[in-house]
């Protein structure tokens, strides 16, 4: 089938929804042709899409109608050879199929894998804890969700490699795509999301020492296809160990939001994650202190974990109290049941926390994208 100039012009403005590219830009137009008002399109699939492909079809059409002479719009679909997929891997990882063959014709070397996040827009937001169990993955997983609903193009990293959670928190069921030796991650409420998860049993005990952690971290970064969201949050295993140096290392703009629940004794070591945060020169931004009360049925709230530990960890450290969240049984239930407590009870009180901790983060600690704070329309 021919390629038509305006036809093709026109398919450039459509992306593939997964990947967040040009259909044209990457390969995906077979074919599109104008016979008598008919625009014939054949488009080659590189992901098998939840729906079959119909929202691409649809959009292609609706892009398609707006053009003069165009009546009706038929579009022919088909997965993708493994020769276009490899294709369409090299166009992911930026690698230019004609630069890697040298002037002799033989394969020049390899290009280095970029790490997507230096000199990137996205903003880190790496959600850590100085021990287990104070909640950080309901947080990340609840903020990731809450700053997608404010608009934005969110990812999450569960760098739990231990205990990853997040697959089920977020309700994520089905594996990355794989396009070539590129991972796509999939998605669910709006979150992309990359875990360990997806990569071994959850029966199974996974080993970790210090150089594999960094080396999978470091494949975790480089081998996905992020597609540079506004927001990266990083879901941290418990503790200050391997894992910090690590991320500091490939995430050097990552800005570290600690957790800790109201106790006196959960501060003193979440200060220690803090310390290390900042050894390491990654900036602590703001304390979220979890647990912080349960409300009864005659509606007073009970602070059970004690309180006031939030208020001073951030007062130490010199930055905001983003937020208290209230022990909500609902909280756990979205979790185990992958409907996230901001999707499932959007009324609720925890609910609303995430949401004022979510627009702090995009509004007051937004440093990066104002380059003229003066010029701040209000
Ligand atoms: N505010 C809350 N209300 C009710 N349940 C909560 C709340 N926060 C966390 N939980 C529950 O407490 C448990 C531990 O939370 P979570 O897994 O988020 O913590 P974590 O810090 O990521 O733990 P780990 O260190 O093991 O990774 C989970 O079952 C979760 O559903
Ligand atoms: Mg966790």
């Amino acid at each position: 089938m021919p390629a038509d100039a305006a036809l093709l012009a026109a398919l450039r403005e459509v992306q593939e929804p997964e990947l967040r590219r040009s259909i044209v830009e990457l390969g995906m137009v077979k074919g599109a042709a104008l016979e008598g008002g008919v625009a014939l399109v054949a488009l080659a699939l590189p992901l098998a899409p939840p729906d079959g492909g119909e929202g691409l079809r649809r959009q292609v059409a609706e892009t398609l109608l707006r053009i003069e002479g165009v009546q009706r719009v038929e579009v022919d679909v088909r997965p993708m050879t493994d020769a276009e997929l490899d294709s369409v891997g090299g166009v992911l990882k930026g690698v230019d199929p004609l630069r890697v063959v040298d002037a002799s014709g033989a394969g020049g070397p390899p290009q280095p894998r970029r790490n997507p996040f230096t000199d990137s827009r996205t903003r880190v937001l790496a959600i850590s804890s100085g021990k287990g169990g104070v909640g950080k993955s309901s947080i990340t997983t609840n903020l990731a969700v809450a700053l997608a609903q404010r608009g934005h193009e969110v990812a999450a990293l569960d760098a739990d490699v231990w205990g990853f959670s997040m697959p089920r928190m977020l309700g994520v069921d089905r594996s990355p795509g794989l396009i070539g030796d590129v991972i796509v991650p999939p998605a669910a409420h709006g979150v992309r999301l990359i875990s360990m998860g997806f990569f071994a049993r959850e029966d199974q005990a996974v080993v970790w020492r210090g150089p594999m952690l960094h080396k999978a971290l470091e494949q975790f970064l480089t081998d996905v296809h992020w597609a540079e969201p506004d927001f990266l949050l990083v879901d941290m295993p418990p503790g200050t160990g391997d894992i910090s140096l690590s991320m500091a290392q490939f995430l050097p703009g990552a800005e570290v939001v600690v957790v800790t629940t109201p106790q006196p004794a959960a501060q003193k070591v979440a200060q220690r994650a803090a310390a290390m945060a900042r050894k390491v020169n990654l900036s602590v931004v703001g304390v979220i202190e979890n647990m912080s009360w349960f409300r009864g049925d005659d509606g007073k709230a009970y602070e059970i974990f004690g309180s006031g530990g939030g208020e001073e960890l951030a007062a130490d450290l010199g930055v905001p109290l983003l937020g208290q969240v209230p022990l909500v049984p609902a909280l756990r239930e979205g979790g185990d049941e992958g409907e996230p407590i901001v999707v499932a009870h959007p009324d609720d009180e925890a609910a609303a926390a995430f949401r004022s901790i979510a627009e702090q983060l995009d509004v007051s600690l937004a440093p990066r994208r104002r380059h003229h704070p003066e010029l701040r329309i209000t």
